[in-house]
């Protein structure tokens, strides 16, 4: 539990914030580099940090984000001409570049230097990876991006995807780092196993042991997670994740390197204090993705048409199916579209929920310490000490994995056999 004091300083991210302020010092993914895909083409509207936003892919084809609002009256640069390396407002043709430098001023007079002196604010992007980053904080302290295995992988490898939360990040991250939910949540009833691991052994552990024992280390990156459950009577079935700062997770899918063992990497970006974008890397080292590794970036491209959102969601109550919840799955909620139990869960709690009425349980001890380091890292900056993440891309070199392993593998003596799994499956 947190008091209302610390919950609100952890979750509130807009400008000028401490959390907010600490977030801006990281590269994080704003958009999918397929949602500008030509030169000139549409601008799209993009909140993110609670600012209200537009990208552009300008004539040479860099990503431009800028202020929603034209500095001249406030006019909508959604509705812009993008043409011959500029985004021009239609009100009175004010022209802006991807640095935010007013380019063309045609409304006053040709001698008026006005033009020179007015800029909107721009934020530095960089496409790696199908998605484009953005940095919002101050220009002197640009960090590196952070540099994920993901990156380096051919293309036929992975998948991604995005959509949106609508809750706070932080109670987003946590739905992710909590595994235990998975063995209620995402359990089917029917076939005794979890949701797309019907055939696999650790869809039938995490059936089997509902609860499991949680080793957490903090690490340079964040965290390394440690959940483990009985498996056959010789042996523990493991899980290792990650959580990095300051919201990017790692979280294994089967054991060993066949169908569904893919790593998922999951970042999860304030559009404001109430919303979250989640952006999905899944990948596999050493082979492509095949159909049954993609379904659940295929669900989470089957979407509500422009909103972002599963076709099941908050405004339809997830479009629960009582039927199915007495006779099929655990929580009757549907599947195929978006990631809608999960989201049911987290949304439901309220946008930001209040963590003064809570009652943490040993299941939950990787969110209380992901919080703390969390809540440590931004009143450190606020306190004079850079996040060290920043400067180290290689930080984000890590895997997260699963496997079944004899009983006497300890966390906290055989960490690096562990870790060793973690790096090299
Ligand atoms: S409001 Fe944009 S040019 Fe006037
Ligand atoms: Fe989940």
């Amino acid at each position: 539990m947190l008091t209302q004091e610390e919950n609100e300083l952890m979750c509130r991210i807009g400008p000028g914030t401490m959390m907010g302020t600490y977030l801006r010092r990281f590269w994080f993914p704003a958009m999918m580099s397929e949602e500008l895909p030509e030169p000139d083409c549409p601008p799209i509207r993009v909140k993110l940090m609670g600012e209200d936003l537009i990208a552009f892919r300008d004539t040479n084809g860099d990503v431009g984000l800028l202020d929603n609002n034209c500095p001249h009256r406030r006019a909508s640069l959604f509705f812009g001409r993008n043409e011959e390396c500029g985004i021009r407002c239609v009100y009175h043709g004010w022209k802006f570049d991807i640095n935010g430098d007013c380019v063309d001023m045609p409304s006053e007079p040709a001698e008026s230097n006005f033009k020179d002196k007015v800029k909107i604010t721009a934020y530095p992007t960089q496409e790696r990876s199908g998605f484009v980053w953005a940095y919002m904080g101050p220009a002197d302290k640009m960090p590196e991006m952070p540099d994920f295995e993901w990156m380096h992988v051919p293309e036929e490898n992975r998948g991604f995807a995005k959509f949106i939360y609508e809750s706070n990040f932080v109670q987003a991250v946590e739905g992710e780092i909590d595994t235990v939910h998975a063995s209620f949540l995402h359990s089917n009833l029917d076939a005794q196993t979890i949701a797309g691991a019907a055939t696999t052994s650790g869809g039938r552990f995490m059936y089997n042991e509902r609860w499991a024992n949680f080793f957490v280390r903090e690490k340079d990156y964040g965290l390394l997670i440690g959940a483990r459950r009985p498996a056959d009577a010789d042996s523990y079935y493991w899980r290792i994740s990650q959580w990095m700062f300051p919201f990017y997770t790692m979280t294994p899918r089967e054991p060993g390197n066949g169908e569904n063992s893919f790593v998922r990497c999951r970042m999860w970006v304030p559009r404001d204090d109430d919303s979250t974008w989640v952006f999905l890397s899944h990948w596999h080292r050493h082979r492509p993705m095949g159909e049954s590794d993609l379904r659940e970036i295929v669900s989470c491209r089957n979407l509500e048409p422009g909103k972002w959102i599963g076709k099941a969601n908050l405004g339809n109550d997830y479009l629960i199916d009582r039927e199915m919840q007495k006779t099929k799955t655990y929580a009757g909620l549907p599947r195929g579209t978006g990631r809608v139990e999960d989201a049911a869960m987290i949304e439901t709690m309220g946008s930001v929920v209040d963590r003064s009425f809570e009652h943490l349980g040993t299941s939950d001890t990787a969110i209380i310490a992901m919080r703390r380091q969390l809540i440590k890292a931004a009143r450190e900056l606020e306190e004079g000490i850079e996040p060290a993440a920043v400067t180290h891309p290689e930080f984000y070199q890590v895997r997260s994995s699963s496997a079944v392993l004899p009983l006497d593998i300890m966390f906290d003596e055989d960490a690096e056999v562990l870790e060793e799994i973690n790096v090299n499956p």
